[in-house]
């Protein structure tokens, strides 16, 4: 079975959003990255960028729970330029240290769902995994000035916060402050649909 609809944990969400995500990295990538994906989920992204980007390294991680399922859709449906998923989980203050140094770092729709904690270790170990002039690339929702950028995104915050209250749609602004502190300077910030933002940061 090779439909993506026959990925173990099918995410319409990143059906839907992985063709503007792509059409943004190729814009922004040469397309031979080595590339660290953490939270990849289904692998559904994973998938999708490296079908489009055969050049591409990338190394799919998630946390212990979710990697048999990871894995087993990557070796049902991944391709030569995809590396067998490893463990990340950001609750490991060093969970870098393992990890070869990459030009890329990418995560999607994470930064909601981690604790304030997770978050801080993911830019730190970010800081650490990415080669000079490296990038970070995160997609989701954010808050800007303290305010969400739709009542869509305020609903989704409000949901995210009963189910978890160590969840919820973080402030850019917070998020660039993380980001400085470890070496990282905002290249860009991209509108994406449905309320989200692609922003990706360089290492200096
Ligand atoms: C909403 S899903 C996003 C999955 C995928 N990136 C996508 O866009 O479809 C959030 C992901 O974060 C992962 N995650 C949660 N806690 C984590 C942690 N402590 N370290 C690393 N990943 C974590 C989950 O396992 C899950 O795959």
């Amino acid at each position: 079975m090779t439909g993506e609809n026959y990925f173990l944990g099918f995410s319409p969400a990143s059906a839907r959003n992985r063709t503007p995500i792509l059409e943004a990295l190729v814009s922004l990538l040469k397309g031979d990255e080595a590339v660290l994906e953490i939270g990849s989920g289904s692998g559904q992204h994973a998938v999708h960028f490296c079908q489009a980007l055969p050049s591409l390294r990338w190394l799919p991680s998630e946390v212990a729970q979710q990697l048999p399922l990871l894995q087993a859709n990557l070796e049902a449906h991944g391709c030569d330029n995809i590396h067998p998923p490893v463990l990340v989980d950001l609750q490991h203050p060093h969970w870098s240290s393992v990890l070869p140094p990459v030009e890329l770092v990418y995560s999607a729709n994470t930064l909601h769902i981690i604790s304030w904690t997770e978050v801080t270790s993911l830019f730190n170990g970010v800081g650490a995994v990415l080669e000079p002039a490296g990038r970070l690339i995160l997609y989701g929702p954010f808050r800007y000035n303290n305010c969400f950028t739709s009542e869509g995104n305020a609903e989704f915050d409000c949901w995210l916060k009963e189910r978890n209250p160590d969840s919820g749609i973080r402030d850019f602004e917070q998020i660039d402050s993380l980001a400085r502190g470890v070496g990282l300077i905002l290249e860009t910030d991209i509108s994406m649909p449905a309320n989200n933002q692609l922003l990706v940061w360089k290492k200096t």
